[in-house]
């Protein structure tokens, strides 16, 4: 069985991604510092896929750790999700994102070189394209400026994969420019757990209906858009987990030194205002919320155009904006 190492494992995306590499016959390596994550997403892990998992707690940018997985297991791929990602404290702590958004990236590809590994998948950002002019957004729209620390470690990197693969031969790199992840294992065994106030829509909006926070502010309704609010793609985690594995197994049939990228989106723009109402219609929950004004640096509206990742990867969210509000409120309420 391959193994595979994930860095950020326990994270909201990364211990979705575990699950399904497991669904797929692959054998997940977990590397994680847990500074955004809890070990109990392991137990949690393992009670869904029937199966012991390996995981190592530390920083992925620790190369003697590094080392003593490569020596333990014998690792065909990586997928790099660790990463810090609150794009508030960016704009206020920059030099602690770029070391460690950066650093990470930088110290395994080192590592990937000094132990032969190939492949490699990115959780990069439609962060990336900033506000398009012309929407929906296909990989060849122009990125823009990055509005934050955080937007710009995302471009970084990205620009950093396209220099490493052009220098060195048999290396495979896929970037996946996600949007808006949503959703929990329909289990509800794991989810996304900020720690803290969430910054994000979703864990305010069913933070807000548990009770633990009081009310909800939709930042503005008096946009370009069909009901005012932003307008995003909302993509359920689980799908957004099954994108990973597809372009693992895409990387593995390329026969040469390989880099591109692909949206992970649904392809459809839905507003704040509408995922509120799915949310209350889908779970029979009231929401207390108010219209506020708008969010500094917030982008207006943005959707995936998704042709490339469907025809090239052979991938399709099989959740629908429904399942994920069913689901994110079934992990709430499992808390
Ligand atoms: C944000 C980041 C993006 C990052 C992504 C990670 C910004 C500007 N962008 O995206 O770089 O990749 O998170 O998940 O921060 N909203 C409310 N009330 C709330 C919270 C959010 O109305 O309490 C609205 C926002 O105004 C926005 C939408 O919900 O229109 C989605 O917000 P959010 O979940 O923060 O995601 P993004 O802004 O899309």
């Amino acid at each position: 069985m391959k193994n595979i190492l994930i860095t950020g494992g326990a994270g909201f995306i990364g211990s979705h991604t575990a699950v399904q590499l497991v669904e797929a016959g692959l054998n997940p390596i977990i590397i994680d510092d847990l500074s955004n994550s809890h070990e109990k997403v392991l137990a949690r892990l393992e009670e869904i896929t029937g199966k012991s998992l390996v995981f190592y707690k530390g920083d992925c940018s620790d190369r003697s750790l590094l080392d003593e997985i490569a020596s333990a297991h014998d690792i065909s791929g990586i997928i790099h999700f660790a990463a810090f990602k609150a794009v508030g404290e960016s704009t206020e702590k920059p030099l602690k994102y770029y070391q460690n958004n950066i650093g990470s990236l930088l110290a395994l590809l080192d590592f990937m070189k000094a132990k032969q590994i190939k492949d490699l998948v990115f959780s990069s950002s439609c962060t990336v394209y900033g506000q398009p002019e012309i929407l929906p957004v296909t990989e060849k729209t122009p990125r823009q400026e990055a509005e934050s620390p955080y937007g710009n470690t995302k471009k970084i990197c990205e620009d950093i994969l396209v220099d490493y693969v052009k220098s060195h031969p048999g290396i495979r790199v896929i970037s996946l420019r996600y949007f808006n992840p949503v959703g929990a294992h329909p289990s509800g065994k794991i989810g996304e757990l900020p720690i803290g106030t969430p910054a994000n829509l979703v864990p305010f909006v069913t933070q807000t209906a548990a009770g633990i926070r009081e009310k909800l502010t939709v930042f503005g309704d008096d946009y370009d858009t069909p009901d005012g609010s932003c307008v995003r793609d909302f993509i359920h985690v689980m799908d957004l987990a099954d994108a990973h594995v597809k372009a693992l197994g895409y990387l593995g049939e390329q026969q040469v030194d390989f880099y591109d990228v692909f949206n992970v989106g649904t392809g459809k723009g839905n507003t704040v205002l509408e995922v509120i109402r799915t949310f209350e219609r889908v779970n029979g929950v009231k929401l207390n919320f108010e219209i506020g004004s708008r969010r500094a640096g917030d982008i207006v509206k943005i959707w995936a155009d998704t042709t490339k990742i469907n025809s090239v990867l052979k991938w399709q969210p099989s959740f629908s904006l429904e399942d994920s509000m069913r689901d994110s409120w079934n992990w709430q309420i499992k808390l």
